[in-house]
C-alpha cells in the first residue's frame, strides 16, 4: 500500500508531480537540492491550486490540506521511509544514475523507482540499481496537473507488479496510464518530436512562415498549437536533445535534427523561456 510519495526536482515537471500526488491524499516529500528551488516550485503548487480554488473547483481548506501533505526538504535522508519515488531531475544521465544508487542505498528494497525521463534508456538506468524489476518510466506530461495521460514505460527487466503498482498509482491521481515499452523517445516523443523537426525543415526551406505553418497544423490538424509554437513551449534545447537521442538511438539519418534547429540553440533562441524562439515573448 502506498501511503508516502517521493519527488525528486521541485522544478517544472516535480512540484507538478507533487501536487497531483497530494492532490490525491498521498504524504509526498518533495526534494531539490536548494531552499531556493524548493520555494519556487512550493509556490508554483501554491498558485495552481489558488487558481482552482478561484474557480471554485477546490475548497479553500482543502488547499491548505493539499498543501499541508507536502513536505520540501533538501536532505535525502527524509525520503527514507517512502513507499514509491519519482524522479524528475535534469535530463542527464550521469546525474540520474547517481541519484537512483544513492537512492538505492537509502530506501527498502521493495520501494518502486520511477523515473520522469522524456528520453533515457529505462533499461539503461534500472540497469544503474540493485532493482531493475522495480524500475520503470512514469513519463508525465506538462502541465502535470492538467495533462491526463501518462506513458508508463517498461524497461526490459521491470516486473508485471511494478508495472500494475504504477498503472494503479496513476489512475489514483486521476491519470490515464497507457504501457509501453522502452525504445527511444518511447512513443510520445518518437511521434511528436520528427513531426516538429520536420515543421523546422519546412521553414529552414522557405516552404512556410512560422505563422503559416503553424496555422495549416491547428486548422487543418485540429492541433491546439501549431508544431513550432510547441517547440518554443517545450524549449528548443530539449526538443534538439530528444532528436539526438531518437538520431543516435536508431542510427537512422531520418531522425537527423535541422540544422536550423541547431542554430538557433547555438544562438541561445530556446524559445519561450529565453524570450525568443521562432517566435518572441515578452519576460
Ligand atoms: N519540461 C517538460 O515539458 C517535460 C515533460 C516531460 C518530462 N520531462 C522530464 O522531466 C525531468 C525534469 O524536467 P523539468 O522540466 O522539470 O526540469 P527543471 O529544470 O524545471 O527541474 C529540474 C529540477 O531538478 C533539480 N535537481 C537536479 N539534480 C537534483 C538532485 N540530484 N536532487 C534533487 N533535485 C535535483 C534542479 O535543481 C531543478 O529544480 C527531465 O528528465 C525532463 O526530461 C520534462
Amino acid at each position: 500500500m502506498i501511503k508516502s510519495f517521493g519527488v525528486i526536482g521541485a522544478g517544472t515537471m516535480g512540484n507538478g508531480i507533487a501536487q497531483v500526488a497530494a492532490r490525491s491524499g498521498l504524504l509526498v516529500v518533495m526534494r531539490d537540492v536548494s531552499d531556493e528551488y524548493l520555494r519556487r516550485g512550493f509556490k508554483s503548487i501554491d498558485k495552481s491550486l489558488q487558481r482552482d480554488v478561484d474557480k471554485q473547483r477546490l475548497a479553500p481548506e482543502e488547499k491548505e490540506r493539499i498543501l499541508g501533505r507536502i513536505k520540501p526538504t533538501t536532505e535525502m535522508e527524509e525520503l527514507r521511509e517512502t513507499d514509491f519515488i519519482v524522479e524528475a531531475v535534469t535530463e542527464d544521465f550521469a546525474a540520474k544514475a547517481t541519484l537512483f544508487r544513492e537512492l538505492d542505498k537509502l530506501v527498502r528494497p521493495d520501494v518502486i523507482f520511477a523515473t520522469n525521463t522524456s528520453s533515457i534508456s529505462i533499461t539503461r538506468l534500472g540497469a544503474a540499481t540493485t532493482r531493475p524489476g522495480r524500475f520503470i518510466g512514469m513519463h508525465f506530461m506538462n502541465p502535470v496537473p492538467v495533462m491526463k495521460l501518462v506513458e508508463v514505460i517498461r524497461g526490459i527487466a521491470t516486473s508485471d507488479e511494478t508495472y500494475a503498482t504504477t498503472r494503479d498509482l496513476a489512475e489514483s491521481m486521476g491519470k490515464t496510464p497507457v504501457e509501453v515499452n522502452d525504445a527511444p523517445g518511447f512513443v510520445s516523443n518518437r511521434v511528436l518530436m520528427p513531426m516538429i523537426n520536420e515543421a523546422v525543415f519546412a521553414l529552414y526551406e522557405g516552404v512556410g512562415a512560422p505563422g503559416a505553418i503553424d496555422q495549416i497544423m491547428k486548422l487543418g490538424m485540429n492541433h491546439p498549437m501549431g508544431p513550432l509554437e510547441l517547440a518554443d513551449f517545450i524549449g528548443l534545447d530539449v526538443c534538439l536533445a530528444i532528436m539526438n537521442v531518437l538520431y543516435d538511438g536508431f542510427n537512422d539519418s531520418k531522425y537527423r535534427p535541422c540544422p536550423l534547429l541547431k542554430k538557433y540553440v547555438d544562438a541561445g533562441w530556446l524559445g519561450r523561456k529565453s524570450g525568443k524562439g521562432f517566435y518572441e515573448y515578452q519576460n
